[in-house]
């Protein structure tokens, strides 16, 4: 991932997405970063270069829109870049009861995290198994494991990330490409995600990372091949945790836990 070599990286705006991208220009990566146009995209790129020796281009885009991971592709095709590093990060969520939640918001979250995803694993991939070695990496989230009441589609979306994740990089294992799947758990990145973690009181502190944590350990994960990156070693234990109990009473639990979301 260094010398002429790009990195990918996509939701690079702000919260986790910013963060592995200064992560990895701290490291010598070169940058693509992709995030909705207005944002902060041309912010974190002046950041970035005011401190790191690399090439970072920007690409700003809605990409849920139908053409829209094309429109990029294209763009890397017409540069002519070397593409060893996609770090698919970008995606949304919601907190409620299914039903409050409009239909439009709920496929909003599957056309981002889910839809975008394999468009954008299915179109980049040949560039990365051109090289001698590449990586995509996946955000999941600690909720692929501990599906969430009142978070229902996002915990779906970010189930299906985790097993879609698992399954490509098996398929891909003898070819010079790794698949990883990230799954952190509450990321304060946001006044909305401070708000989150204080209406969990004291508990959420535990659990809680900085997105600058998320994105030194997820790239740490990754560039060592690892499958399954949980950021945080109270996280890492619940997860494990988790697999021991059964179903039923673990949906119990968490509907308990997070029935604070049910009014959002
Ligand atoms: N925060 C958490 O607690 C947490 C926990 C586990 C997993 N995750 C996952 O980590 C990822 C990043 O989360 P975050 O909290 O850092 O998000 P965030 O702060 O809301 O940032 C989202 C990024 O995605 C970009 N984006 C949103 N919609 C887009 C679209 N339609 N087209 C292109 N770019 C788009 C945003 O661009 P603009 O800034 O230009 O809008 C921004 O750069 C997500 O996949 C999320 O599900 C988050």
């Amino acid at each position: 991932m260094i010398g002429e070599n790009f990195t990918l990286i996509t939701g690079a705006s702000m919260g986790i997405g910013r963060a592995f991208a200064m992560a990895s220009a701290a490291r010598g990566f070169n940058l693509i970063l992709v995030a909705l146009p207005d944002g902060q995209l041309a912010e974190v790129q002046t950041e970035i270069l005011s401190k790191w020796k690399v090439k970072v281009l920007t690409f700003t885009v809605d990409l849920t829109q139908e053409d829209a991971v094309k429109a990029l592709f294209d763009f890397c095709i017409e540069k002519q870049l070397s593409i060893d590093g996609l770090i698919n990060n970008a995606g949304i969520g919601t907190g409620g009861r299914f039903e409050n939640i409009s239909l439009e918001k709920q496929l909003q979250i599957i056309d981002l995290n889910n839809k975008v995803l394999i468009r954008m694993c299915h179109y980049f991939l040949p560039l990365l198994k051109l090289e001698e070695k590449a990586y995509i990496l996946n955000m999941s989230s600690m909720e692929a494991n501990l599906p969430l009441p009142y978070k229902a589609v996002y915990t779906g979306s970010k189930n299906f990330v985790f097993a879609f994740s698992l399954a490509l990089r098996e398929e891909l294992k003898s070819g010079p490409v790794t698949v990883s799947v990230v799954c952190p758990g509450p990321v304060v990145t946001n006044a909305e995600g401070l708000q989150r973690m204080k209406a969990h009181g004291s508990r959420a502190k535990l659990v809680v990372l900085m997105p600058d944590e998320v994105a030194e350990i997820g790239l740490k994960g990754l560039l060592k091949g690892k499958t399954i990156i949980i950021p945080g070693k109270i996280n890492w234990v619940l997860v494990k945790l988790s697999r021991l109990f059964p179903t039923t009473t673990k949906m119990r639990l968490l509907e308990r836990l997070f029935r604070v979301y049910s009014t959002h």
